[in-house]
């Protein structure tokens, strides 16, 4: 193996040949068009080497003296999960390329071949290999981007992950803000077809009379203004996954154009005949429970359980008030980068409020309601008096739902005779009962202070 001096951002290609005039000639090429060049003349230096040295990708020939390179191929695949590898090969032994390809090779080339189908190939297999990492990357961090820790959120984590693991049709609900899109998104970039497309499709907003063509496309002169062929949503999300959001505002028409290249797996174009095969995975999501609309006649049972084989069904905050504290110290963390100054510090007051109030707008309400706290605080504290009107009343008015009759009624009544300064007639008059009931009334008032 030939040890150059490297530079850091330089693709590295390893050349395997047994003939060193084409090693040489591999090389010069590879290297005239920028890339970092290591050759090997048998299979065995060739591991030798990638021991030592990790590369991007593996040129090799297939028939050499001693060892195979079809040896290496399985070298590579076996230990070297990064390391792309490209088969050249004699006419003799196509179809060894065609078997190397299949156990694992990335693409072969047949001698002879020009010094463009040889950069024209590697290029792309690296370009290739560079997409399929950064999508790797955006998997993790986009997983990542999912806190929380609660029993409930960790059963959902479950989920996705088995979702993930297969192709088959997800239906996610839950409330508004609670991190349906999120999910889908973990169990797209999750699967293998993370590097294929992720399409939103917002159901409510496609008007009837586009229906078609903006799911399946149309070709060119199929109505008027259709002045080219057009790919719809169906096959944007070829190999990939198609997002359906709202499903539960998708009109009959749609859901039945839906079921159908569901149960088919097939679509036609808007004014073609010719019939498509689609390969995406169907993730649903709504913040309606379909089970209703289905009973009520406006969502068809058949598409529901085309759609709900996996179901992920996201808790509503306020069921899951473990997850808030983390996400507070999440979307504070991620706040900090965007501002130029330190970030505040909640009060353990808000932060018991929070962990408290109903959170009708879920997480989405909790981003927003930190984000806008942050961005007008005076200085370095966020306490109760920051917060909202409606949320400081909603703690008051949830606090008072867990007291008792009782209690209630002997603070009202203190507080009637404390405003007319203790004077029992006028007390009973506004309580609209006699000064006996009052007294009485009284007797238990005080013993219930005492007590309490
Ligand atoms: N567990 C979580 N961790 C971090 N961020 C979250 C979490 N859940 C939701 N979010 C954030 O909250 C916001 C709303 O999430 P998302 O859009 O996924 O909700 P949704 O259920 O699709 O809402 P809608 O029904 O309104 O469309 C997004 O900014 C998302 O990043
Ligand atoms: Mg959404």
């Amino acid at each position: 193996m030939d040890h150059r001096k490297i530079a850091q951002d330089k693709a590295k290609i390893l050349v395997v040949d047994d003939s060193p005039l084409t090693l040489e000639v591999l090389q010069r090429n590879l290297e005239e068009a920028g890339y970092a060049v290591f050759t090997a003349s048998s299979v065995e230096q060739a591991i030798a080497g990638l021991e030592q040295n990790l590369v991007d990708l593996v040129v090799t020939d297939i028939k050499m003296p001693k060892v195979s390179g079809l040896e290496l191929l399985k070298y590579v695949k076996e230990n070297l999960k990064e390391t792309e590898i490209m088969i050249i090969t004699g006419y003799p032994s196509v179809r060894g390329a065609v078997e190397a390809v299949k156990d694992g090779a990335e693409d072969y080339l047949v001698k002879p071949f020009t010094d463009e189908e040889l950069l024209s190939t590697v290029s792309r297999l690296l370009e290739k290999q560079a997409n399929r990492k950064a999508v790797e990357k955006k998997a993790l961090s986009e997983n990542r981007n999912i806190v929380g820790n609660s029993q409930a959120i960790q059963r959902v984590y479950r989920l996705i992950d088995k979702a993930a693991a297969t192709k088959v049709n997800v239906l996610i609900s839950g409330e508004s803000g609670t991190g349906k899109e999120l999910a889908a998104r973990a169990i797209h970039y999750g699967s293998k077809a993370a590097s294929g497309p992720f399409v939103t499709v917002n159901c409510t907003a496609i008007p009837d009379n586009l229906l078609e063509s903006e799911l399946f496309g149309h070709v060119k002169g199929a109505f008027t203004g259709a002045q080219a062929s057009r790919a719809g949503f169906f096959q944007i999300a070829d190999k990939g996954t198609l997002f359906l959001d709202e499903i539960g505002d998708a009109s009959l028409n749609m859901q039945g154009k839906l079921l159908r290249a569901i149960q088919n797996k097939e679509i036609f174009m808007v004014g073609s005949s010719r019939v498509q095969k689609i390969d995406t995975r169907i993730i649903a999501a709504t913040n309606a429970d379909l089970t209703r609309l289905v009973r009520k006649g406006l969502f068809r049972e058949d598409l529901y359980f085309r759609l709900n084989i996996v179901e992920i069904v996201l808790p509503p905050l306020h069921e899951r008030s473990d997850d808030i504290l983390p996400l507070v110290h999440f979307f504070l963390e991620k706040m900090s980068g965007e501002l130029e100054r330190p970030v505040p510090q909640f009060s353990d007051k808000v932060l018991q409020i929070f962990k408290k109030y109903r959170w009708q707008g879920n997480v989405r309400e909790l981003e927003n309601l930190v984000q806008r706290l942050v961005v007008l605080a005076e200085d370095d504290f966020i306490d109760v008096a920051d917060l909202p009107e409606h949320m400081r009343f909603q703690i008051d008015w949830q606090q008072g739902l867990e007291r008792s009759l009782a209690e209630v009624e002997a603070e009202h009544i203190n507080n009637v005779l404390n405003s007319v300064k203790g004077n029992k007639t006028r007390a009973a008059q506004i309580l609209g009962i006699d000064r006996k009931t009052l007294r009485e009334k009284m007797r238990r008032a005080n013993n219930f202070f005492e007590a309490g």
